[in-house]
């Protein structure tokens, strides 16, 4: 047992050795670069921004002892050392038998679902991600969210907003036999606020799928974060590890996909891992064709280091108490100041409510998204909008208001000290203070599928701060 510090400041638990300089811009000139990118933060050069929150993915810093072991990085192409490191990792920490490396999460969605679904199945899922959905979509399948409903009250404080609807998921089993291959869980709830699920959950989860034959899998991206929740919030894991709880979490499934740029601490990676060996043969020749050899699936050895190395520092409880505490710090000055978030903040970022802050902005003149650019024009801030832009199209090309329309400020890994976190503050404070003043956009082009990343937009009045 270590002794309690008697000390309260929460501090980074790193020091730095390189550094990345970052350029600072007046109001006018980011006026002009977001005039110039089509109203879309996605399009801007990265270096134009100053406290990039677009993601938390891949954009991480790695430590020293990452780098280390890319050094050590095997290129062979088949049965590189590298791999066997890697997979004893991932089997480690989930226990589950097959281990597929992917270039990212996204590959392992498209391997997983393109070997197992075909048109006209159902997959639920507490909230699935943009890309799981459009993968799951691009079969002819349907995704089907079935949150808890306290997810959809963003003031309400309760502690795993992340959970399934164990009724609901019921319901959907009991209603659909034999077009359910897989259900879901994402942990934490990344597009529900990066609210986490309970091990009361998962394991209510897993019995209903088993009672109904159906293979339950984790999106597991944010998986370390999670954990810690777990140990905060649910009764009796207080005392366990975030490597035991994780191993817990992990027990309740029959497969995962991962992305390693979230909890893999990378800045590339992932994986698909299950247990059914006709699946995995299928999903290997599926991942042969298009990612590479299974013992390397379109990454170099040196990346199967960085992240064989960086699942276990996402579990350090330094780590994650830093992280956890460093998004909550933000979220209490936000709350205390009146600005509307989703609360508690999740595991990875602060979610703004925009329907809530520019009431005066219908929905279909884009109010997250509008929020999104009055912040980077105050303050060189970059979110990242989660509403109507990204989930308002359906498939069948109509529009319908998402459940929320949020600006999620989501923090690269080890990357902002305390001072960017108070001047971020400062900003979001600023912009609120003249919400009043916000109006919304117009969409003046935009693809078919995940249009949030190419759209083009222009501000309804001449101003965007009118
Ligand atoms: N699942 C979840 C829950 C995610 O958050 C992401 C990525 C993916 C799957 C796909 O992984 O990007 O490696 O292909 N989320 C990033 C984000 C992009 O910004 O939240 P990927």
């Amino acid at each position: 047992m270590k002794t309690p510090s008697p000390f309260h400041t929460i501090i980074e638990p790193f020091r730095i050795k390189s550094v990345e300089p970052v350029k600072f811009t007046t109001p006018e000139e980011r006026a002009a670069k977001l005039a110039a990118a089509g109203w879309n933060p996605f399009l801007l050069r990265a270096e134009d921004v100053l406290i990039d929150l677009l993601t938390d993915s891949g954009t991480g810093a790695m430590s020293k002892h990452q780098w280390a072991g890319m050094m050590r990085g095997d290129e062979s192409y088949a049965g590189a050392e590298s791999f066997y490191r890697f997979e004893a990792a991932v089997r480690d920490i989930t226990g589950l038998r097959h281990v597929l490396p992917t270039h990212q999460g996204r590959a392992a969605e498209r391997i997983l679902f393109t070997t197992v679904l075909k048109p006209g199945d159902i997959v639920p899922n507490n909230t699935h991600f943009d890309t799981t959905r459009a993968n799951i979509e691009a079969r002819g399948a349907i995704a089907l969210d079935l949150p808890v409903p306290e997810a959809r009250q963003p003031r309400l404080r309760a502690p795993f907003k992340g959970n399934i609807d164990l009724a609901a998921l019921e319901r959907c089993l009991a209603e659909n036999p034999g077009r359910v291959p897989l259900a879901m869980i994402t942990v934490t709830n990344n597009s529900g606020g990066g609210q986490p699920v309970s091990l009361a959950n998962l394991r209510g989860a897993r019995e209903i799928c088993a009672r109904h034959g159906v293979p339950l899998f984790l999106d597991c991206c944010r998986f370390a974060e999670n954990a810690w929740f777990i140990k905060q919030r649910e009764v009796g894991y207080a005392d366990r590890s975030p490597l035991a709880i994780a191993r817990e979490m992990f027990a309740c499934v029959d497969g995962a996909t991962m992305s390693a740029k979230k909890d893999g601490m990378a800045n590339i990676g992932g994986f698909l891992a299950l247990n059914d060996e006709m699946w995995t043969t299928r999903a290997k020749n599926n991942l042969i064709l298009t990612e590479g050899f299974p013992t390397y699936g379109g990454l170099a050895g040196y990346d199967l280091e960085a992240i064989a190395v960086g699942f276990y520092e996402a579990l350090d409880e330094d780590y994650l108490r830093y992280r956890i505490r460093s998004i909550e710090y933000l979220g209490d000055l936000l709350v205390k100041n009146g600005v509307p978030i989703i609360e508690p903040t999740g595991g990875h970022a602060v979610y703004l409510d925009a329907r809530q802050l520019l009431p005066h902005v219908p929905g279909s003149e884009f109010p997250a998204w509008a929020l999104s650019c009055a912040l980077y024009l105050a303050g060189g801030v970059r979110g990242v909008e989660i509403g109507s832009v990204m989930f308002g199209r359906q498939p069948d090309g109509t529009e319908k208001p998402p459940a929320m329309e949020l600006v999620r400020l989501a923090f690269p890994r080890r990357v902002y000290t305390q001072s960017h976190v108070d001047y971020l503050g400062e900003v979001l404070l600023h912009v609120h203070g003249r919400r009043e003043k916000i109006r919304g956009l117009r969409m003046t082009q935009a693809p078919e599928v995940l249009r949030h990343f190419t759209a083009r937009f222009e501000p309804i009045a001449p101003r965007l701060f009118a």
